[in-house]
């Protein structure tokens, strides 16, 4: 079978599951090619020996040029912080190599259509870590409202809410770098914009807020302060291009909150709710139930749903994040084979979310609302 060799850039949270998705993905799915982890790059010689070492790939450089150079690798894969990845992506594309990146795409919207294009081209297939478009609980939505089984779609209400960075004294990192695009509206906002285009549709406009909580954070290791210019709250008001209304919401100071990525779409004749702290469930309500046995009903992901059972047989018995990330994988290895169908979302789509993003933040210090297409 033909091999697909992977070139990992990056080897944090990111990297480790990225490379866990490909050594796990041939044994759950039939792909049409069978990855390969041939070369990892981290910043240096030594931190990229280390994690190749331990995620099982053969070979490491602490120079990401040499691995996009390299004959052996097919596939550019980018879990960098987000500053790195349009630098290594528009050198991928150039060299005619696919581009697996981890998400928010790049720092702004005018950089991520740079991408987007560069890709389109030179005829390079791209795809964006959204993995949790992959949660099979999140295609079911999107498949209840597309059956019309709960009618018109009125409105949306969506959260991505942590609390990694509730504690002041939490550390300056990579996140908090104006450089590397906004705050958390970019790092948690746009996995639940995502969510929104996917299930709901294109958001056509908005009006913002953001706010930074935490103004001055210290540098790790050290007693010095750095000033935090980036936003810790977010949220707007979206009006979705088909005619609903909705909201959302990202936060990564909502102290308790660990994986509150979570949305609430309601129809004219029912409404679904997913919350990812409880990934493998959706809950469903539908009108015309009888009178005194109303309620949501709860449904847990099983083999009737996409892409569960090449896990496990029997229903209930869950799903994780990386086995999300799995499907992704298995997804993209199959659209880069020709067989299966585009990746989605490529630098395309992860354009359009950063639209939403950035139009989130200027509509804040604008203090109005905006078209997106502003952006
Ligand atoms: N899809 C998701 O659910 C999800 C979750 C977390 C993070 N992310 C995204 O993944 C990306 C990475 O986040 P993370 O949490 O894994 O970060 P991390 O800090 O844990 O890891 C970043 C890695 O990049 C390496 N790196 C930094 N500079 C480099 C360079 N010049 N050359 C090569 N390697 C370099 C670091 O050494 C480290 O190994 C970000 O874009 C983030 O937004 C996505």
């Amino acid at each position: 079978m033909k091999r697909l060799g992977i070139g990992l850039v990056g080897s944090g949270f990111m990297g480790r599951s990225h490379a866990h998705a490909f050594r796990a993905a041939p044994g759950v799915f039939d792909l049409p090619m069978t990855p390969v982890l041939e070369l990892l790059a981290d910043v240096n010689a030594e931190a990229a020996a280390k994690a190749a070492a331990g995620l099982g790939f053969a070979r490491s450089t602490g120079d990401w040029r040499e691995l996009i150079a390299d004959p052996a690798v097919d596939l550019v894969d980018i879990t960098t912080p987000n500053t790195l990845h349009l630098p290594i992506a528009l050198a991928a594309i150039e060299a005619g190599k696919p581009v697996y990146c981890e998400k928010p795409l790049a720092p702004n919207a005018a950089d991520a259509k740079r991408m987007a294009d560069a890709a389109e081209r030179k005829g390079v297939k791209t795809a964006v870590g959204f993995n949790y478009l992959k949660n099979p609980m999140v295609a079911l939505a999107r498949e209840i409202v597309e059956s019309g089984e709960i009618g018109e779609v009125v409105s949306f209400r969506g959260i991505h809410a942590e609390d990694y960075m509730t504690d002041p004294m939490a550390p300056y990192t990579w996140r908090l770098d104006k450089k590397g695009g906004h705050g958390v509206v970019a790092d948690l906002g746009s996995h639940i914009i995502s969510i929104a285009r996917m299930v709901v549709g294109p958001i056509e406009s908005l009006v913002g807020q953001i706010k930074t909580v935490t103004d001055r954070r210290p540098l790790a290791g050290s007693s010095e302060m750095k000033p935090v210019e980036v936003d810790d709250e977010a949220r707007a008001l979206v009006q979705f291009a088909g005619g609903a209304t909705g909201s959302i919401e990202a936060s990564w100071v909502k102290a308790g909150r660990k994986m509150t990525l979570a949305f609430e779409v309601t129809g004219s004749k029912g409404t679904i709710e997913v919350d990812h702290e409880r990934l493998n469930e959706l809950k469903l309500y539908t009108t015309g139930q009888p009178k005194g046995r109303e309620g949501f009903k709860t449904i847990l992901a099983g083999p009737d749903h996409s892409f569960y059972k090449e896990f496990v047989p029997a229903p209930g018995h869950q799903l994780g994040f990386n086995d999300i990330k799995t499907i992704e994988v298995m997804a993209l290895v199959r659209s880069l084979a020709g067989g299966g169908p585009k990746f989605l979302p490529d630098f395309r789509e992860a354009w359009e979310i950063q639209r939403v993003v950035d139009g989130i933040v200027l509509s804040a210090n604008e203090k109005r609302w905006i078209d997106v297409t502003e952006v």
